[in-house]
């Protein structure tokens, strides 16, 4: 390891030491609906979690398919519970599978863009409270262009961007890096090649996706993360309202996801990655 990433590393490391800022927030995204990113993100956190990890996921979809759905869990309150002050933050807060938490943040996150800054101020102290301790918060944040979408994707230290082999899928998730890079100044994209018959299949895909944003984004940096096969169980699960790694764990789509997971445990990040961050919420926010 070159000198002065042996500094950058022993930094990190002294800083996260000094302020707990080990958590790491990750944000899926795609272009297109329906890709996979509410099973990615149900089965990854259960993946980390069965690597001892502990792990926050915050729906931030306002769509229909949301991860309480596929995990087969009735969360009654949101953040905007919490906001009108009815519920407190631990009291929204469900248990998942396998030692995750929950955060049904649903319509509560729009409303929190237009709360008044004291109130602000305090929800965010109460959010940071929340995710300390946790080493991963992963937000599924729906699929296109939308604010809530670019908002935190923006906001977190890594925009994992799931995509399919179908066009419309690639088509689609250019245009979200496009906004991504040139509204909101982001550069690093994690893909992850999903439904895919082999490796060399999503290999093939993401250098299509690759070859096209060289060409027309310059300065856009595109990481291949990973695959998951098409796998009939994966649908199988989700009507059994359960996570497939729960179900099926031998499973050919458990299996990839267990992978990406030991990658994400185990790999070294990237400098860009690494934002001396520990309060998420309040920065996410910009309430100094
Ligand atoms: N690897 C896979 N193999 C087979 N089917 C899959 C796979 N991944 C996802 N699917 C199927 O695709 C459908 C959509 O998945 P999911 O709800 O996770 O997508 P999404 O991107 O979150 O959708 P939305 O944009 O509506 O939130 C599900 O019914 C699921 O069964
Ligand atoms: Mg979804």
């Amino acid at each position: 390891m070159a000198k002065g990433d042996q500094a950058r590393t022993l930094k990190r490391m002294v800083y996260a030491d000094m302020t707990g800022a080990s958590l790491r927030v990750l944000a899926v995204s795609s272009g297109k609906g329906g890709v996979g990113k509410t099973n990615l993100v149900a089965n990854l956190a259960f993946a980390l979690a069965n690597r001892k990890k502990k792990v926050l996921v915050v729906d931030a979809d306002l769509g229909l398919n949301n991860v309480d759905i596929l995990l087969g869990l009735v969360p009654r309150h949101h953040i905007g519970h919490v906001l009108s002050g009815e519920k407190t933050v631990d009291e929204i807060l469900v248990p998942g599978p396998q030692g995750m938490m929950i955060l049904p943040a649903g319509d509560g996150l729009q409303e929190l863009t237009q709360i008044d800054s004291e109130k602000k101020m305090l929800m965010m102290d109460e959010l940071d409270r929340v995710s300390n301790g946790f080493d991963f918060l992963i937000f599924d944040t729906g699929a296109g262009i939308s604010t809530n979408v670019t908002f935190f994707c923006s906001a977190a230290h890594e925009i994992l961007l799931v995509i399919s082999t179908e066009p419309t899928s690639l088509t689609d998730v250019y245009a979200l890096i496009k906004v991504l890079f040139q509204k909101h100044g982001q550069k690093h994209f994690r893909i992850i090649v999903n439904s895919v018959r082999s490796e060399p299949e999503a290999q093939k895909v993401f250098r299509h996706l690759a070859a096209v944003t060289d060409r027309f984004l310059k300065n856009v940096s595109l990481e291949y993360m990973g695959f998951i096969l098409l796998d009939a169980n994966v649908p199988k699960a989700v009507r059994q309202q359960k996570a497939f790694m729960e179900l099926y764990p031998n499973s050919k789509a458990s299996l990839c996801i267990d992978q990406l997971a030991k990658k994400i445990v185990f790999e070294q990040l990237p400098d860009w990655a690494n934002r001396d961050q520990p309060y998420f919420w309040r920065s996410a926010f910009q309430v100094q």
